[in-house]
């Protein structure tokens, strides 16, 4: 089976702009908070006279550096000050991210983005030596939280000013804070900051050149976006690694091309990408939902859709990751779609989250045995919840797909376990 997109190039600033904006959905309060640091830190470090390439390694690691601050709390804990603990979603971050080269770099900066200068012994950080550029962001931050989005920016300014020159030396490296003076006296910086769009126009002014990636790379850039939205709960910690190993596996079976298996790996990967927005609190409720949360959780694989639209060349991943939880007989949601409308990589990925999800094991729950699983799977095939075909290639082939699951499951929970050691 092939479909012509075997050569399709996906533009990375997208695929980093929509893991961002996810984040930014969980409250007003935390919208546009990277795309505003990425920006003035590359504004800070133009000033500086730094070289383009450690500029842009700069704007990837603003646009990531909070990503692994996982509840609404800690990120608004952030926006109010920098608690002592604020250095385990750096370090958390750095840990999700590297691993992957293109953003190895962003991930030292993301690191130590909230380690003070301290007259200088900031320049290493328990015996590891800190760039200058996390520097530069963590000043770039510091400027930022401190602008009050219900009031005018221009003239909150001197006050801004004012409490960072007081901590010139101390909590931020000198030549820093001389740029960040000088771009205290034009506006049009300071109007982009505020400016609500800035995610569009921020490729252009910070002379981004697109990063364009192949599925491979596609791949390996949405396993760490995987992370993100699975470790922010013990609940999921390895839910979508389980589901894109599967759901590739099954496209195997069904005879996909290749590219088409790594386009299932990365919708698996991202096909809860919208629960970025539903509150821990209600992702970790024990027992049944009230019927407000119900609706916020359903809502979950909507924001997917629509975040994942923003990246061009994913029309089809799209839909196999957003349609979960559309069902044959059209009373899934939020689309209802009916089956005809539904592709078979839709109901690929449909069986392949049921399958993990009632297979893996929860901190309060055992994964069910294979003859529960049958029947699970079987009685939703009745209900025409699932789709017949789809569910047979996972019976006919099942220690096949299990093992692809339990190993792929296995590797993520390694990487979570790493990460809540290094945060
Ligand atoms: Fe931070
Ligand atoms: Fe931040
Ligand atoms: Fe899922």
């Amino acid at each position: 089976m092939t479909t012509g997109i075997e050569k399709s190039r996906i533009n990375m600033y997208e695929v980093l702009l929509c893991i961002t904006n996810a984040g930014d959905l969980i409250s007003p309060e935390v919208s546009n908070h990277h795309q505003q640091v990425a920006y003035f830190a590359y504004m800070l470090a133009d000033r500086m006279g730094i070289g383009q390439k450690q500029k842009k390694d700069l704007v990837l690691a603003g646009l990531l550096h909070d990503v692994a601050a996982f509840s609404l709390n800690e990120r608004l804990e952030l926006i109010e000050a920098e608690p002592v603990t604020a250095h385990s979603h750096a370090f958390r971050g750095a840990s999700l991210l590297s691993g992957f080269s293109p953003l190895e770099n962003a991930a030292c900066i993301i690191r130590h983005h909230h380690v003070p200068w301290d007259h200088g012994d900031g320049k290493t950080f328990r015996g590891m030596k800190v760039s200058p550029l996390s520097h530069i962001l963590h000043l770039a931050d510091r400027v930022v939280v401190q602008a009050n989005k219900n009031a005018g920016i221009i003239t909150q300014v001197p006050a801004i000013r004012k409490s960072i020159v007081e901590q010139s030396g101390s909590n931020f490296m000198p030549e820093a804070v001389a740029a960040f003076e000088e771009l205290c006296d034009i506006e049009s910086i300071w109007l982009d900051v505020a400016y609500k769009p800035l995610m569009y126009i921020l490729p252009g002014i910070v002379a981004f050149d697109m990063m364009e990636l192949n599925w491979e790379e596609t791949e390996g850039l949405t396993r760490l976006f995987s992370g993100i939205i699975d470790f922010r709960s013990p609940f999921t910690a390895n839910h979508s690694a389980g589901v894109a190993a599967s759901a590739e596996k099954i496209a195997e079976i069904a005879g996909f091309s290749m590219s088409e298996q790594k386009m299932m790996h990365i919708a698996g990967n991202l096909h809860d990408i919208g629960k970025i927005a539903v509150s821990k609190g209600v992702l970790e409720k024990p027992g049944s939902l009230s019927k407000e949360e119900l609706v916020t959780m359903r809502s979950h694989t909507f924001y997917t859709y629509r975040l994942l639209q923003a990246i061009k060349g994913f029309e089809v991943i799209n839909k196999w990751a957003a349609f979960h939880h559309e069902t044959l007989d059209g009373k899934g949601y939020p689309f209802h779609l009916k089956g005809d409308s539904l592709p078979l990589g839709s109901r690929i990925m449909a069986v392949a989250d049921v399958f993990t999800a009632i297979s893996e094991d929860r901190p309060y729950r055992k994964g069910m045995e294979y003859e529960e699983i049958v029947r699970v799977l079987k009685k939703m095939v009745q209900d025409e919840k699932l789709c017949p075909y789809a569910t047979a290639l996972l019976f006919d082939h099942y220690d096949e797909v299990n093992d692809a699951r339990i190993v792929a499951q296995n590797e993520a929970k390694i990487r979570y376990e790493t990460m809540l050691r290094e945060g």
